[in-house]
């Protein structure tokens, strides 16, 4: 095994954890948190081993969707810091070992941009075409509306010239055209700039409606995904080492060709939306089949991509590519309750609450997503079983401040509880109950664990490079799957069911060899009889196994 390859592509194999700086830590005591505070916490990111940052959007901004609405691509937001905190930010992460990855968020703009405000002056101002416009509205629009609360169209009319934009997201969101010469540059342009002040990439925000322009045939000379392999070629030209890491939630088919060809000349990761939310399905049903039926249906992706897995993210945890029914079972199993529904087809919470605080549970899930084939992201938080705010209105519900200490502003701020930028929950996923401090300083912690798995997973770089197989098993409950990457193997196995059960499982390697514990089950190795183990697994137990060949040299 040649852990001397892994650095070059480091996205393969890193851990990546997701946050926003107005909710993290606020070092002014004006209630929302800022990049200095950020870099008083770099020391607590690197220790529980992350290994690169992603920050979402810190630009100016009117804050009409959180940061993703924003008015100047080549600044920060004055509320969080200056460009000089985020290049003292980036330099410090670095020192630490960690890459900085921030969001690029090139669909639309806010309608507040200069170049929107300009685009809608008259029909011939020079930035008319930096955005879609047309006379009347497509009969049959290419897309629905993202956020069918606030929105009945992709289309709204503007006044001034009579004409129709088009804005996937809000109307205050107007579409960059990604058609127009001019925003192709400008947006290589805004990646050249960040690139140059150290970031290592971006994660792409809405990539599908990026590269979709409205549908009108005939006016647009535009092949889309040109225009992501242009990018990505710039991109490396200004830094090898750069990734693309995409928002594309469709089925697996029509996602992989966000990879490119067979060299994968695209987005090196996207995210793996059908395997989370069969992993949901999966969980709600206590059975693994539609978690093995998912990884099973990922087409082969090019050597140097990678998926990235999540358990949740910063929005609503969507379940669109499940079928009707398959998602009311998720909805009875994890969130009963409208309020805690979104837009028909998501939920507003965080896991542990949907687990009911299960720590055995909980840990299970994370056990996963540190063990699927790709490269985990974590959201800030999850490293403490935070849960949601119910009381914040729509998607903000899992976007509260970071909770330091049990104190009532949770060590997050020093203003007024009623100052802060969102408030935090209360019970038993608030502060009081859900801390930095006190998890650190008890063994038993989820943070503990967490920082144990996460150790581990960055030594067994065979699940990030290698080729997962699912394995079969005598218990529809549990997933089992093999990692074989150069001559080493992993195995991990995850009960998610809530009853103990003794599993035969059918490893097909080397019947003489030994399966040696990698994490903390209290049993250091097991002997493999024949090629088929047989295991004990209590309920929602979880294993990660190294396949010892009867030479094998042995690892800590
Ligand atoms: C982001 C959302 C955001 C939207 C519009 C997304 O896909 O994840 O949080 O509201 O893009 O930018």
């Amino acid at each position: 095994m040649s852990t001397a390859r892994t650095s070059d592509l480091w996205w393969k194999n890193a851990v990546v954890y997701c946050l926003d700086v107005e909710t993290y830590l606020d070092s002014d005591g004006d209630g929302c948190g800022d990049v200095e505070g950020l870099i008083e916490r770099i020391d607590y990111l690197a220790g529980i081993g992350v290994s690169c940052l992603w920050l979402m959007p810190f630009y100016p901004s009117p804050n009409r969707d959180d940061g993703y609405d924003i008015t100047d691509f080549y600044a920060v937001d004055p509320r969080l810091g200056s460009l000089g905190d985020v290049v003292t930010l980036i330099r410090t992460a670095t020192d630490r070992g960690m890459r900085v990855i921030i969001d690029l968020v090139v669909n639309h703009t806010s309608d507040q941009h200069p170049w929107f405000k300009s685009s809608r002056r008259s029909k011939t101002s020079p930035h008319r075409n930096w955005y879609v416009w047309r006379d009347e509205p497509p009969a049959e629009p290419t897309a629905d509306v993202v956020f069918p609360d606030a929105e009945d169209s992709i289309w709204t009319k503007d006044d001034k010239t009579g004409q129709w934009y088009l804005h996937h997201f809000y109307s205050h969101q107007p579409d960059l055209n990604i058609a127009h010469p001019a925003v192709r540059e400008e947006v290589a342009k805004i990646a050249g700039f960040w690139l140059e002040l150290g970031v290592s990439g971006f994660r792409v925000d809405a990539v599908p409606y990026l590269i979709e322009t409205g549908g009108v045939p005939g006016d647009v000379d535009l092949d889309p995904h040109g225009f992501l392999k242009d990018l990505r070629a710039f991109m490396s030209r200004r830094r090898g080492d750069s990734v693309l890491l995409g928002e594309v939630n469709l089925p697996p088919r029509p996602l992989r060709a966000f990879f490119g060809d067979d060299q994968g000349d695209e987005l090196q990761l996207l995210f793996g939306f059908p395997v989370m939310q069969a992993m949901y399905l999966a969980l709600a049903r206590r059975d693994a089949r539609p978690l093995a039926e998912a990884l099973e249906a990922n087409p082969p992706i090019p050597p140097d991509c990678q998926w990235a897995t999540f358990v949740r993210n910063h929005d609503e945890l969507t379940l669109d590519q499940l079928s009707d029914d398959e998602r009311q079972e998720v909805f009875d199993a994890f969130g009963p309750e409208p309020g805690m529904q979104l837009y028909g087809r998501g939920l507003r919470r965080r896991l542990p609450p949907m687990l009911d605080g299960d720590q055995q549970r909980m840990r299970m899930v994370y056990s996963l997503l540190f063990s699927l084939p790709g490269t985990p992201v974590l959201f800030y938080g999850e490293e403490i079983g935070m849960g949601e705010n119910l009381d914040i209105e729509g998607r903000m519900s899992v976007r509260s401040p970071m909770q330091w200490t049990d104190e009532p502003t949770a060590g997050f701020s020093q203003a007024p509880p009623s100052k802060l930028r969102r408030p935090l929950p209360e019970g038993r996923f608030g502060p009081l109950a859900v801390n930095v401090t006190q998890q650190r300083r008890d063994t038993d912690s989820l943070m503990s664990w967490m920082e144990r798995v996460i150790r581990r997973r960055r030594e067994t770089p065979e699940l990030g490079w290698g080729e997962a197989t699912v394995l079969s098993t005598s218990e529809p409950a549990v997933l089992a799957h093999r990692s074989d990457w150069e001559d080493g193997s992993v195995v991990a196995v995850h009960n998610l069911g809530d009853e103990p059960c003794i599993v035969d499982i059918e490893l097909a390697c080397d019947p003489h060899s030994t399966l040696v514990d990698l994490l903390d089950s209290g049993v250091a190795t097991h002997p493999v009889a024949g090629d088929r183990l047989e295991l004990q697994l209590e309920r929602y137990g979880y294993r990660w196994f190294r396949v010892q060949p009867p030479s094998g040299r042995s690892a800590p």
